[in-house]
């Protein structure tokens, strides 16, 4: 665990390094959980969003785009429930003064007995060897046991209080667990309380009479409320869906793990309307094309699993997350939710306006029932570049670190480089430049030795080095390296967009998906 806590330090900071991520008001002395992209993350978050809208978009010809607005009617957030649920429990600890979930403390503890089930299982492999047999010892090894009835014990019990909401039993499992807090190391805990997420601000000046407005919490909100306008105008029919990139904005408070939590962040949501009776098919059928979207990245299959959810939200038939093995652990990426006709339901009611879909075919009037795939921009961000990152040891003792970035996600798709700075080689290269830079994000660099700028473009995880030397003036050829294995080729300058082209293409990865 140490170790993997050494890696996402050393990636969190050639995040920065490199220009892909940098703490916001960073000469102010940062502003905690909120984030600015430089110029290599800008572009690796662009093209992950233009793979999520093009996957959507593109490849279904019944899903298409809207871009809301932030600010919506502050009834809309009554009517969806957020301005009375959307909260997270809060506990203080009266001596460090500090603020903690408490769901999240109890869920620690959880994590804690499965570390300790974990340990005892790998000193036994070690001990026994090729002989062991992890099953025949998880049942009748006796410390394991006893912690998988304490951890059991203790899920059981949590997921009760959350369900019934009820506070005071939080706080007494944080009292009976022995919790301590991890900066004063004390049980000195205040009563639990409900904090909502939602940020406030005033609309209008007071003299106007000023009202309140949310920053919203998730997109989705902006896509239920304009369904019929798209549905009327666009000629729709179900089932169709409506796709969404925006900003969403929470209050969290515990924000840590990078831009794995933060306050404002970025989400990509789609809700696809059906016929009721329908949603468990296309909830079943949007669960695997969302993880087939994932795979085709070429992370690694192995690194993504379903969490499926047993309890259920009250308006949800049908929930599911993407989770990706961060270095912290499998996380949620993504959420996929069987969420009925709550939503538009709700909106019928709050506004007093009719928004059923007539159904042409079944010549009736109903309230579709709705599948969410809800994705964060920021949270795939970070699951790209940690899976991409790597400290490579090379023959003859040098080392490398290179971001095996999924080529058509990369910020530079290829940089083209003189030999040396002279004898018309900068000229030649500039001119290779002029020709790709319409298609691809090209870079030129003429400074330091060769070794030291392919190293450059290894670490931001360009595909492609471009050579330009004395033999390009004389046959028109390159050396072409290709990132991940180092390989040169010597191509012909002719053939260089059609090569870079195969390889790093969106294109190419979208025919994976349809
Ligand atoms: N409309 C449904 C919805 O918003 P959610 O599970 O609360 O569902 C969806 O959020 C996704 O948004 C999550 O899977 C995660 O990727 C991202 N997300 C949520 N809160 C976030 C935060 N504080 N920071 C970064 N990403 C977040």
């Amino acid at each position: 665990m140490a170790q993997q806590d050494d890696v996402f330090k050393k990636i969190v900071s050639h995040a920065k390094e490199y220009g892909f991520v940098f703490p916001s008001s960073e000469i102010y002395d940062g502003l905690s959980a909120v984030y600015d992209y430089g110029q290599n993350g800008v572009e690796l978050k662009n093209n992950i969003k233009r793979y999520w809208w093009d996957a959507m978009t593109l490849l279904h010809e019944n899903i298409v785009g809207i871009d809301s607005a932030i600010f919506m009617h502050p009834t809309i957030w009554k009517a969806s429930g957020h301005v009375d649920a959307f909260n997270d429990p809060l506990i203080d600890n009266r001596d460090s003064k500090k603020r903690y979930r408490a769901d999240v403390l109890i869920e620690e503890q959880i994590a804690k007995y499965d570390e300790k089930i974990e340990k005892e299982v790998v000193k036994a492999r070690k001990r026994f060897g090729d002989s062991f047999d992890e099953a025949m010892f998880r049942q009748t090894n006796q410390r394991v046991a006893e912690n998988v009835a304490k951890r059991e014990a203790l899920h059981n019990r949590f997921s009760e209080a959350m369900n019934a909401n009820n506070l005071d039993e939080l706080r007494q499992i944080i009292l009976d667990e022995e919790i301590v807090c991890p900066v004063s190391g004390t049980r000195n805990w205040t009563e639990v309380r409900q904090f909502n997420l939602m940020f406030k601000t005033e609309m209008g000046s007071t003299a106007d009479g000023a009202m309140t407005v949310y920053l919203r919490p998730e997109t989705a909100q902006g896509i239920f409320v304009n369904y019929l306008n798209v549905q009327k105008t666009g000629r729709m029919r179900l089932p169709f869906g409506i796709a969404q990139i925006g900003k969403a904005f929470r209050n969290e408070i515990v924000a840590r793990q990078f831009i794995f939590r933060m306050r404002e962040f970025e989400q990509m949501e789609m809700q696809f309307f059906v016929r009721p009776g329908q949603e468990m098919e296309w909830f079943r059928y949007w669960k695997e094309w969302r993880l087939r979207w994932h795979k085709a990245l070429g992370l690694g299959d192995d690194k993504y699993r379903y969490h499926d959810h047993e309890k259920l939200a009250h308006y949800a038939n049908a929930a599911t997350d993407i989770e990706f093995k961060m270095p912290f652990g499998f996380k949620e990426v993504e959420g996929i939710h069987s969420r009925t006709n709550f939503d538009l339901s709700q909106h019928e009611k709050f506004s007093g306006k009719n928004i059923k879909y007539f159904d042409p075919e079944l010549k009736e009037n109903f309230v579709p029932y709705v599948i969410e795939t809800s994705i964060g921009v920021d949270r795939m961000f970070l699951s790209v570049l940690c899976s991409s990152y790597e400290e490579q040891a090379l023959e003859g003792g040098d080392t490398r670190v290179v971001l095996h970035l999924p080529a058509a996600l990369a910020p530079v798709k290829c940089a083209v480089m003189p030999l040396v700075k002279k004898d018309g080689l900068p000229d030649k290269a500039r001119e290779i430049v002029n020709d790709l830079k319409f298609d691809f994000a090209t870079h030129y660099d003429e400074k330091d030795s060769i070794g030291k700028r392919y190293r450059r473009q290894d670490a931001i995880g360009t595909p492609f080095c471009i050579t330009v030397d004395h033999q390009t003036l004389e046959d028109n050829t390159v050396t072409l390296r290709e990132r991940d294995s180092m390989e040169q080729t010597r191509v012909n300058v002719a053939d260089l967009h059609r090569l870079i082209h195969d390889r790093v293409s969106l294109t190419s990865l979208l025919r994976k998906l349809s």
